[in-house]
């Protein structure tokens, strides 16, 4: 499995001879501006974890130019944009389902989830994605919560995304901790610096998961891991 990190939540996976965009937003992101060119971006599937603007924001743009693109989500937000046309598949919390590119299951976030035009988001999520025999978690917008600690005893953990820009999210101190809920020592971070409610002192963070003998990966944007 191969993922790239687009800036802020977004990611893109490769697997499977698949491509998966989750949490598309790039247009709206003034640091992967000469970056990322999301009009070049090719994707089978789009996941989103909930539906707040800094996780959808290009979902309709990249599904335009991608035809056959299949939106994976919570039934409320695959609801959403199958009346604006994008075909989708919809889960919900616990639930997993066997795609073309692996297992995906739809795990627990505390957090919100309205659309920008207000209407409801349902309950916003996480994913676990097992593909090429690892297992990726990818935590989405959330507290630190006491149910991370039943991923690992599903699935054992190859990597994880972890927001660690606090105020809206975990800020590093959680984050740490729940790197210990899931079973593992190393983690990547993401939701950090993109507004200056979530700017986060690099330095400051890593020492903090240092501390707690782990290691947190801050990337940059355009950066790729092989897991
Ligand atoms: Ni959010
Ligand atoms: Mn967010």
């Amino acid at each position: 499995m191969k993922v790239q990190f687009l800036g802020h939540a977004s990611l893109l996976i490769e697997s499977e001879g698949k491509k998966i965009i989750v949490d598309p937003f790039i247009s709206g992101n003034p640091a992967a501006q000469g970056k990322i060119d999301v009009d070049s971006i090719v994707a089978d599937y789009i996941l989103v974890t909930h539906a707040h603007q800094d996780h959808i924001l290009d979902v309709e743009r990249i599904a335009a130019r991608n035809p056959g693109l299949k939106l994976v989500s919570n039934f409320e937000i695959v609801n959403y944009f199958g009346q604006r046309g994008i075909d989708g598949h919809p889960m919900n919390h616990g639930g997993s389902w066997d795609f073309d590119f692996g297992r995906v299951t739809y795990v627990n976030a505390i957090h919100t989830s309205s659309f920008p035009d207000g209407s409801y988001g349902g309950q916003p999520g996480g994913f676990v994605i097992e593909s090429e025999g690892k297992a990726l978690y990818i935590a989405g917008d959330t507290a630190l919560t006491y149910d991370m600690k039943t991923i690992p005893m599903m699935t054992r953990l190859d990597a994880a995304f972890l927001p660690v820009g606090d105020n809206f999210t975990m800020g590093p101190g959680s984050a740490a901790i729940a790197a210990d809920f899931i079973g593992l020592d190393r983690v990547i971070g993401y939701h950090f610096d993109t507004f200056d409610l979530i700017k986060i002192d690099h330095a400051e963070a890593k020492e903090i998961f240092r501390k707690a003998g782990k290691e947190l990966i801050l990337p940059s944007i355009g950066d790729i891991f092989e897991i």
